[in-house]
C-alpha cells in the first residue's frame, strides 16, 4: 500500500505511523525524523533544515522533495510506504503524484487525522521521544514518570519545536499550507478522514478499519 498521512502538529502522526506501518509491513517515512536525524548528526542538510524547523516554518520544497526523492528509491520502498509530514503544501503533493507516476506507481489513499486544536496543544506539551529507537510517548496520557523508554530503555527527550511560541507558529503554517492539502487529496478522490481523539488503540484501530479495502 502506498499511504499519506496528514495532519495538525501533534495529531498523533507519528504515534499512528509506527502501528499502521508496522501491521502493514511498509516502511514509515517521516520527513520530520529524516531532518532530527541529519540535525542531530551534524550535517549539511541538518544545519540548514534546523534554521526553519526551530522557527515552525517549512524546510524549502526543493530540499525536502529531494531528499524524498532518494529516500523513495530506496529498495524497502518499492512495495509501499507510509509517508509522514510528507507532502505538506500543494506544490509537494504535485511533485509527489509526478515522481510517482515516473516509478509507474500511484497513491492509493491519504489518511487524514482529524483532531481540535486544544487537544493538539495538550499532545505536543507533553511529548516525549526516546533518542534511541524513536518511539513516541506522552508523560500524563502514558503516565511517564521517568526520562527511560518502555521499549527499549533508551533515554526520552523533548523536541525543541514543542515550545510554546513554535508550537503557535506551526499551527499557523499548517492553517496556511497544509489545510489546502486536504480539499486538493479530496478532490483527488483518495482522501479517508479518520476520528482522531481517544486512546491511541482506538485509533489505529479506526485507521486500520478505514485502509482495509485498500489492502493487497
Ligand atoms: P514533523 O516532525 O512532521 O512535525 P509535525 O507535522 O508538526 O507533527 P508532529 O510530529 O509534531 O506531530 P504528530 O502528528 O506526529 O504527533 P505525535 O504522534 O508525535 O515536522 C517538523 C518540522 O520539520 C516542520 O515544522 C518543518 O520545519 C520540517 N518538515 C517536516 N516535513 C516537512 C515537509 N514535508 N516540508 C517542509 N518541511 C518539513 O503525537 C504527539 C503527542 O501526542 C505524543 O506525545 C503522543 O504520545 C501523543 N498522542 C498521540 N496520539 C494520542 C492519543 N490518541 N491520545 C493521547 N495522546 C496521544
Ligand atoms: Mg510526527
Amino acid at each position: 500500500m502506498r499511504l499519506v498521512l496528514v495532519g495538525p502538529p501533534g495529531a498523533g502522526k507519528g504515534t499512528q505511523a509506527q502501528f499502521i506501518a508496522s501491521n502493514l509491513s511498509i516502511p514509515k517515512i517521516s520527513t520530520g525524523d529524516i531532518f532530527r536525524a541529519n540535525v542531530s548528526g551534524g550535517t549539511e542538510l541538518g544545519k540548514l533544515a534546523k534554521e526553519y524547523m526551530d522557527r515552525g516554518d517549512l524546510v524549502p520544497d526543493e530540499v525536502t522533495i529531494a531528499m524524498v526523492r532518494d529516500r523513495l528509491s530506496e529498495d524497502d520502498a518499492q512495495d509501499g510506504f507510509l509517508l509522514d509530514g510528507f507532502p505538506r503544501n500543494v506544490p509537494q503533493a504535485e511533485i509527489l503524484k509526478k515522481m510517482l507516476a515516473e516509478f509507474g506507481v500511484a497513491l492509493d489513499i491519504v489518511l487524514e487525522l482529524v483532531v481540535d486544536e486544544d487537544e493538539v496543544v495538550r499532545r505536543l506539551a507533553g511529548r516525549r521521544t526516546c533518542s534511541q529507537c524513536g518511539r513516541i510517548w506522552h508523560v500524563d496520557f502514558d503516565d511517564k514518570k521517568d526520562d527511560i523508554c518502555d521499549a527499549c530503555g533508551g533515554s526520552l527527550y523533548q523536541r525543541d519545536d514543542d515550545k510554546e511560541e513554535t508550537v503557535r507558529r506551526r499551527l499557523e503554517v499548517y492553517q496556511e499550507q497544509t489545510a489546502p492539502l486536504v480539499s486538493y487529496y479530496a478532490e483527488e478522490k483518495l482522501l479517508v478522514g479518520v476520528d482522531a481523539a481517544g486512546p491511541v488503540e482506538e485509533v489505529t484501530q479506526r485507521a486500520m478499519d478505514a485502509l482495509a479495502p485498500y489492502a493487497d
